[in-house]
């Protein structure tokens, strides 16, 4: 098992995975160990649902195919994916880093298209899930589930499972829904891809930095 400190050094976010399943034990022990995720008064707001073999194919196919049409994303939390000033440069960054491990040049939009659309197929992942978020919870109950997020992704890497979180697996939560029996009062924040990493995958050379700690961070006394 990897230290803590280790899993949190090692973790990113993978584009390319194995065809190899998760054992069923090893899915029960990282999602189990995630539940001890922290969250406001221990409401533990995250409701998940977890894909593998037909339920993952079946998804994986349909939001593939509602993928191919940008005007039919229907998010339940608007996302334009537009940023400004420093949080713009580095979301570019994190573009570009993707697109020249994939050997895409900036000005192939057809590649790069591509390349998102790979988004909506888990990244050939075995495993999906998805955390939604029941209503009338809001912000603060959206930030649980980011940390119950961070949490299920160290616990897989702990266990040598790879993911990529992906607010683009929520552009289409009807659809969603509709495969997994979900009632529409539950809103679908985002998904994530998991299983096992491909190392010969392009798309799993890139790395992004980080910014320098006293651009985010400040210390007082
Ligand atoms: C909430 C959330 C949503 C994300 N959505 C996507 C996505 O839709 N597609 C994608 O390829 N990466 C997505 N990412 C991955 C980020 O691009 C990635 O975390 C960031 O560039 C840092 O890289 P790292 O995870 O490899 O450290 C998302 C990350 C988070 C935390």
């Amino acid at each position: 098992m990897l230290s803590i400190t280790d899993a949190i050094s090692s973790r990113h976010s993978v584009r390319g995975f194995l065809p190899a399943e998760v054992p069923p034990d090893t899915l029960q022990a990282i999602f189990g160990l995630a539940q001890q995720a922290p969250s406001n008064c221990n409401t533990q707001p995250w409701v998940v649902h977890v894909v593998s073999g037909a339920a993952c194919e079946a998804l994986r196919q349909r939001l593939c195919q509602a993928a191919l049409d940008p005007a039919a994303h229907a998010p339940d939390f608007p996302y334009d994916g537009r940023y400004d000033g420093v949080y713009r440069e580095r979301q570019h960054d994190a573009a570009a880093q993707l697109h020249s491990a994939m050997g895409i040049a900036r000005e192939d939009k057809a590649a790069r298209a591509r390349s998102f659309l790979r988004n909506f197929g888990f990244f050939g992942a075995p495993h999906g899930a998805f955390v939604f978020l029941p209503e009338p919870f809001g912000l603060r109950e959206a930030a649980d589930c980011g940390l119950y997020a961070q949490t299920l992704m160290l616990a897989m890497t702990a266990h040598g499972v790879a993911s990529c979180p992906q607010t683009s697996l929520s552009f289409h939560p009807a659809i969603v829904r509709d495969a997994l029996g979900v009632p529409p009062v539950h809103k679908l924040l985002l998904g994530l891809s998991f299983g096992y990493e491909d190392p010969a995958h392009e798309a799993n050379r890139c790395r992004v930095a980080r910014a320098a700690l006293d651009q985010t961070v400040r210390f007082h006394r």
